[in-house]
């Protein structure tokens, strides 16, 4: 089993970098799995994702879904392709069905703090693909292509596990899941409002009413909070594993220099392993400028006006100077990170949308050349 991590931050292409790694795992014959966030419209279609959107039921097999290949592979290829879309109200769902009993579940599916839980808990979206991970080790994948959220604190997602194992491992968090309910129960609370003090305390700051309400969902959360930090933490250690697990830190030309800067060092802090940096969308490099001179003179000679001349130079020269400018960039990301990262890798922009496999297959091609 290999987990390969795609780190970057919004719009460099992530998601695209991380469904075509994984799909040409596929093609290579593994059972592969993608996990991806916040896919584009036309990606997420062509990875037979669409239902997933209303997903809101506890439907979970619309949770994944396994990628048809025909349409790229006559049929020789023996390895699979699943996508998984992670969307933190479902997994958080399935996450609490699989770990309560179907009683408790109801109890906390329905909780209203529940219901805020979701909407509000920053990086829920990581701690969710934590959660997949372990999933997936379980369904037996060979290797599994992880889409981190968009964003510079997307580390979180590695942060997790350890966060969430600590923070339920807190004697008070113990204390209270476990008390609270007989606290209640005993009506201790509505006689001496001196004997536990924490909940009074905390009742004096938030109300009553809504203290009750979590203190009630945590005493219900915690059975499903240990039960996921005890997972979560095995999770953690596969992913300090440089056997199991490496690093991919995708850029974009704009980009690298900061980024490639930035990402190494969080994630070298954390002692992981970075195999890989993608710079994706660099524009080629004309090749043979002397012969489009040459043809736009003729063109001149064949009868194109002067003005029209002049504005194909114009944008000729400005194509010209970007990739230039992109080459400098990569010439530098290369003499500064070789030593660093094992296999640095450019993407040109492609002249299509990545909407489809095809799309993706010539991007995993460019990753391998
Ligand atoms: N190499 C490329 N050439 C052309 N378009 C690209 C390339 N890589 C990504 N794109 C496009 O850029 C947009 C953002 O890509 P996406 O993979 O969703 O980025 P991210 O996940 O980093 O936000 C999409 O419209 C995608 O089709
Ligand atoms: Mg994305």
């Amino acid at each position: 089993m290999r987990i390969h991590i795609f780190v970057g931050t919004g719009g460099v292409g992530k998601t695209s970098v991380t469904a075509a790694s994984a799909l040409s795992a596929a093609l290579q014959g593994e059972r592969a799995l993608v996990l991806t966030i916040d896919p584009a419209r036309r990606l997420r279609t062509a990875l037979g994702l669409d239902a997933i959107n209303d997903a809101s039921s506890a439907d979970a097999a619309r949770l994944q879904q396994q990628v048809s290949l025909d349409s790229i592979s006559s049929g020789g290829t023996r390895g699979e392709l699943h996508a998984v879309m992670l969307d933190v109200a479902s997994s958080l769902n399935r996450a609490v069905r699989l770990h309560a009993s179907p009683k408790q579940a109801e109890e906390i599916l329905a909780h209203p703090i529940y219901q805020v839980l979701l909407r509000s808990l920053a990086g829920m979206q990581e701690l969710m693909a934590v959660e997949r991970l372990d999933q997936a080790i379980a369904e037996g994948f060979e290797s599994v292509y992880v889409d981190t959220a968009p964003s510079r604190h997307a580390l979180e997602f590695v942060d997790k596990p350890e966060f969430f194992a600590q923070l339920v491992s807190f004697p008070i968090v113990r204390l209270v899941g476990k008390t609270y309910r007989w606290w209640e129960k005993s009506g201790i609370g509505r006689f001496s409002r001196g004997t536990f003090e924490l909940y009074t305390r905390v009742e004096d700051m938030l109300g009553s009413h809504l203290t009750r309400q979590v203190l009630d969902f945590f005493s219900i959360f915690r059975g499903i909070a240990e039960g996921y930090a005890h997972r979560a933490r095995h999770t953690a250690e596969l992913l300090r594993d440089p056997a199991i697990t490496s690093f991919t830190v995708v850029t974009n030309p704009l980009k690298a220099v900061r980024d490639a800067d930035f990402f190494l060092k969080e994630l070298e802090r954390r002692r992981f392993h970075v195999s890989s940096l993608v710079m994706n969308r660099v524009w080629p490099r004309l090749e043979n400028m002397s012969r489009i001179n040459d043809s736009l003179t003729t063109a001149t000679a064949a009868g194109m006006d002067d003005a029209t001349r002049e504005a194909l130079r114009g944008t000729i020269a400005w194509y010209d100077a970007v990739s230039r400018s992109h080459q400098t960039v990569w010439n530098h990301v290369h003499s500064s990170y070789s030593q660093r990262i094992p296999h640095l890798v450019q993407v040109p922009e492609l002249p299509e949308d990545i909407a489809g496999l095809p799309a993706l297959q010539h991007i995993a091609q460019h990753m391998k050349a």
